[in-house]
């Protein structure tokens, strides 16, 4: 069993071919197995063939190993992808995350980079990656059956969209203290009062939360910030003075991508920091300092409840930031607090809207294609909802700036096109109703997610209208998250789309 890439296998199978064996597939996984086979055929024992075939291999993997008449035994080696060995009831498992082997194992143990390990009956031997015995810690098993069960919930994104008051209100619970309305971070093995710069650094869903907390480091801690996308931040020739924290952000802290540029800045000796969900993952093993989430087990591949976790970190964190650096006073810092705490509650009133925005979604389905506009900290908000919305829908979306709309995507506004607005009635975002009219003009149906105020002043005219909350700017990304969420979902469940696994997608993706 493989998973990852072995990057040099066009050059072993050409190596093997010569040699005369015989390849059935043109898979890089069966390089592997014909390496080991090569060795044992020339007498090696099966330990020394299988070592030896792997010290072969470039790339990135996880691998499990069983040899022709040996099956008391499992090889394993990780290079790369996580693999875990659980323990429990007189058995060793082995697998590529802990959740894939709740009820097997009372505990687990996370490999290491470059690890081996031999399985035999209950019992792992493990040697680190210059061959030599190696102890792992061993954790409890903390996920349950129970978490892995979606209940009457038609899909696990379904559950966990609904979930999201509950993971705000634990997550927010680690960071602060609500008596003194401030800010509780943990040690931190650095002073924001020195930090230069912030480098957001994410994939996917992530990337987007690191765009939110752009402006929230900005604004709140007056410092610049670069949000990045993994795999471009590690291959560019990226300048990173020394005062500068890279903080990493993933839901599973497994991403290849994200985890290669981690690496890339600890090589390097710089501040890392990591903002992840799955506690125990290879990034907070590797990371100065984690910061978790607590969103609980998150199995639909399109991320909802982590997404919306991830920026109450980033939120709290901007302005522990702040506090520290003098920017925010304590009553400053009081107020963001307060407004943070009330999203759970403002949230769980924006989930009625449900069954409305399924109703939407019989029109949005017949789509070829949806924009998503909106400007400052909802400018990246648009972005993740048409991330979400193509991702399960299979109809191309696109997020865009309000105001970047008239340089180039407004051609694509055809009679019909639905463009969904993310506009509440204050600040920058006034300026986004004048672009929603733009768009209307030429004939967009639009679905105006905003406020009371926008939605009298603003609502006539268009397709259809989803009222929101009035909020303080710091809780709009968080809950403007939600209506987009469900869009994406209704549509894609009235499709038929397999929701929870969409086609071409892995929820953790652990090649570059
Ligand atoms: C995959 C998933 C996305 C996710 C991205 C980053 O591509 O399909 O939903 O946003 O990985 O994952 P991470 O676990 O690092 O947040």
């Amino acid at each position: 069993m493989h998973n990852g890439i072995i990057e040099n296998f066009k050059a072993l199978r050409g190596e093997l071919t010569e040699a005369g064996a015989r390849l059935e597939s043109e898979t890089d996984t069966e390089v592997v197995a014909a390496l080991i086979e090569r060795n044992l055929s020339a007498g090696m024992p099966a330990e020394k063939a299988v070592r030896k075939a792997l010290a072969r291999l470039e790339g990135a993997f996880a691998l499990a190993i069983m040899i022709c008449g040996e099956a008391d035994t499992l090889y394993a080696s990780r290079r790369g992808s996580p693999l875990v060995l659980g323990f429990g009831d007189g058995q060793v498992s082995l697998g590529s995350d802990t959740l894939a082997l709740c009820g097997l194992a009372t505990e687990v143990c996370h490999l290491e980079e470059g690890d081996f390990a031999i399985l035999k009956a209950a019992r792992a031997e493990i040697f680190d990656e210059n061959g030599k015995p190696a102890k792992r810690p061993l954790k409890p098993m903390t996920a349950t059956a129970g978490q892995l069960d979606k209940g009457n919930y038609a899909h696990f994104m379904q559950k966990e969209i609904l979930e999201q008051p509950t993971a705000l209100a634990d997550t927010l619970g680690k960071y602060i203290n609500p008596l003194e309305a401030k800010v509780e971070l943990p040690e931190l093995p650095f002073d924001f009062k020195e930090i230069t710069k912030v480098n957001l650094i994410a994939c996917g869903t992530s990337a987007y939360a690191a765009r939110v907390g752009k402006y929230w480091f900005e604004s709140y801690a007056r410092l610049p910030v670069e949000a990045e996308i993994a795999s471009e931040f590690r291959y560019r020739d990226v300048v990173i003075g020394e005062g500068e924290l890279n903080l990493f952000i993933s839901q599973s802290g497994e991403t290849l991508d994200t985890l290669v540029a981690l690496r890339h800045c600890r090589e390097k000796n710089l501040r890392t920091a990591a903002i992840v969900n799955v506690a125990g993952s290879t990034m907070t093993r590797e990371a100065d300092v984690t910061f978790l989430t607590y969103a609980g087990v998150e199995i639909g591949v399109a991320s909802t409840k982590s997404f919306t976790c991830q920026l109450m970190v980033l939120a709290a964190l901007a302005i522990g930031a702040g506090r520290a650096r003098g920017v925010l006073t304590k009553a400053g810092e009081a107020v963001l607090v307060q407004a943070l705490e009330e999203i759970p509650a403002k949230l769980a009133e924006v989930l009625y809207h449900d069954q409305a925005i399924r109703a939407l979604s019989a029109a949005v389905s017949k789509a070829r294609n949806v924009l998503y506009l909106g400007r400052g900290c909802l400018y990246p908000v648009a972005l993740e909802g048409a991330l979400k919305f193509k991702e399960i829908s299979y109809i191309h979306a696109e997020g865009y700036p309000a105001g970047e709309m008239k340089h180039g995507p407004i051609a694509l506004v055809e009679e019909d096109i639905p463009v969904v607005i993310l506009a509440p009635s204050q600040g920058v975002h006034l300026k986004t109703f004048s672009n929603m009219e733009e768009a209307k003009s030429r004939g967009a149906k639009i679905i105006l997610i905003s406020d009371a105020e926008g939605v009298r002043e603003h609502g006539p005219g268009t397709m259809a209208t989803i009222i929101m909350p009035s909020v303080p700017d710091i809780a709009l990304p968080l809950l403007y998250a939600v209506p987009v969420q469900l869009l994406a979902y209704h549509t894609a469940v009235r499709k038929g789309n397999d929701v929870d696994q969409p086609r071409n997608l892995a929820k953790s993706v652990t090649v570059e």
